[in-house]
């Protein structure tokens, strides 16, 4: 037990993240993000969203689609001004079809595949709501606009385009990179005969969704983040290159190349889909999460200081890559231990030690880069901000909001009343809804240069 204990001790020194580390991390994430706005050298992307913020007075019936990971969702989306808002006739699909065991994520998969999948979903989710609304198909004047939540690193020159630069999340599709997803999908309506029905008017990543449903209900949000399998943050910029009124910026942060790194970390990239990327997200997001947790925990098993591991059925689960998910993590940390089956006594106190200080080395790096969002856009701090998160980490993972604020206190110290954190409610489905509504709406008031 006592080796065990200093092994521990030692990965607590490797995974903590001191105060002063805190803003060092945070004063290198703003430097990122301007250089980044200038087009310098960065690890952070920083795309213009061309959406503003909403004013919540966007109204009327759209359709929005999401496509993020694993799943992908459809709903139609009534917008009632002032802040509320319904979804309904709402479908979700998974990628991996439980059925034919067909997943749209393979390399095998092409692009029209994948997207005839997707105008699928739209295509029932359509069906569903005239059946539900037989009036409707007389009286609808015109094409009903979608709004697409596209949740993957992708160049825009119009709200209407997204040029896909990479996949991540463990999506392998063919025919996408470097394509632009909007035409893609408008091809795909097109082949079913749904193309003077359905508009794609916007192309919007998860962050920018969690602002825009965030802001409508709340005019003081100014930056959003996604800690989920993925992670990101978006935010207001008032001074972006080319724009002449505030826009919505995607910074990508998961990609941010500046935080102090394990040999875990090392570990992990090495063996990932896409060594060199995503360094940020591959040590925040329920993605990795997991799988750091594994590796750590079979390298203790490997130097004999966690035996009952051995016990059946655990070395399957254990010399499995990407075996244990976030959720199986936060079961871990919340969990008794006489009741677990990965491990017994002392040694599930281990194995909670482990999460825990995984999950608070993500809490920590997330607040560090946020802190570096609000100097970027306030330096002394002199006006109030409002960060909307969404995410399963901020929202089950025992402790991880108390994590986040309380680093979040720490580096703001006394004006840390001025930075709110809120939970995000209504998800990206609504996001895409109200992007939608903007685009359709308002005339377009960006003049973005070339
Ligand atoms: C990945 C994607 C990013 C997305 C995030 C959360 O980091 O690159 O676009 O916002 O996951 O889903």
């Amino acid at each position: 037990m006592f080796l065990l204990e200093q092994v521990l001790s030692q990965l607590e020194i490797e995974l903590s993240i001191s105060s002063t580390e805190l803003l060092t991390i945070a004063s290198s994430f703003q430097k990122h993000m301007e250089q980044g706005l200038s087009e310098c050298n960065s690890s952070l992307k920083m795309f213009p969203s061309y959406l503003q913020a909403p004013n919540g007075c966007e109204v009327g019936t759209f359709l929005a689609l999401d496509f993020g990971g694993s799943n992908a969702r459809g709903a139609v989306v009534k917008l009632e001004g002032e802040g509320t808002f319904q979804e309904i006739n709402r479908l979700s699909r998974p990628l991996l079809d439980p059925d034919s065991g067909r997943d749209y994520r393979a390399p095998d998969v092409t692009a029209e595949e994948l997207f005839d999948f997707l105008a699928g979903i739209l295509q029932e989710v359509f069906t569903n709501f005239l059946t539900q609304n037989p009036t409707l198909k007389s009286i609808t004047p015109r094409p009903l606009p979608l709004g697409f939540a596209f949740s993957f690193p992708y160049r825009q020159r119009t709200i209407r385009e997204g040029f896909l630069l990479n996949w991540n999340k463990e999506v392998k599709t063919s025919g996408v990179v470097g394509k632009d997803v909007g035409s893609l999908l408008s091809a795909a309506l097109e082949r079913r005969g749904l193309s003077s029905i359905i508009k794609p008017t916007a192309i919007i990543n998860d962050t920018v969704t969690t602002f825009l449903t965030a802001a409508y209900q709340d005019h003081s949000v100014d930056i959003a983040s996604i800690i989920g399998t993925g992670h990101n943050t978006c935010y207001l910029e008032t001074k972006a290159p080319g724009f002449d009124s505030p826009v919505i910026v995607n910074t990508e942060s998961g990609n941010f190349s500046d935080a102090p790194e394990t040999t875990y970390d090392l570990i992990l990239d090495q063996q990932s889909n896409n060594p060199g990327e995503q360094r940020f997200e591959k040590k925040l997001s329920g993605k990795y999460l997991g799988e750091l947790f594994r590796q750590i925990v079979l390298g203790f098993s490997h130097q004999g200081l966690l035996g009952t591991l051995n016990n059946p059925p655990a070395p399957a689960l254990w010399n499995q890559p990407y075996s244990i998910s976030g959720k199986v993590l936060s079961l871990i940390l919340t969990e008794e231990h006489s009741h677990s089956s990965l491990a017994a006594g002392d040694e599930y106190v281990a194995l909670q030690r482990i999460a825990y200080l995984l999950t608070k080395r993500s809490a920590r790096l997330m607040a560090a880069s946020l802190i570096g969002v609000v100097r970027h856009l306030d330096p002394d701090l002199n006006h109030p901000h409002t960060v909307a998160i969404d995410g399963s980490l901020y929202k089950g993972m025992p402790g991880y909001a108390q994590e986040l604020w309380a680093a979040l206190n720490e580096g703001f110290g006394s004006k840390a009343n001025l930075v709110t954190v809120k939970l995000s409610a209504g998800g990206s489905l609504t996001g895409a809804a109200i992007a939608a509504a903007i685009t359709s709406c308002r005339k377009p008031s960006y003049t973005a240069s070339e």
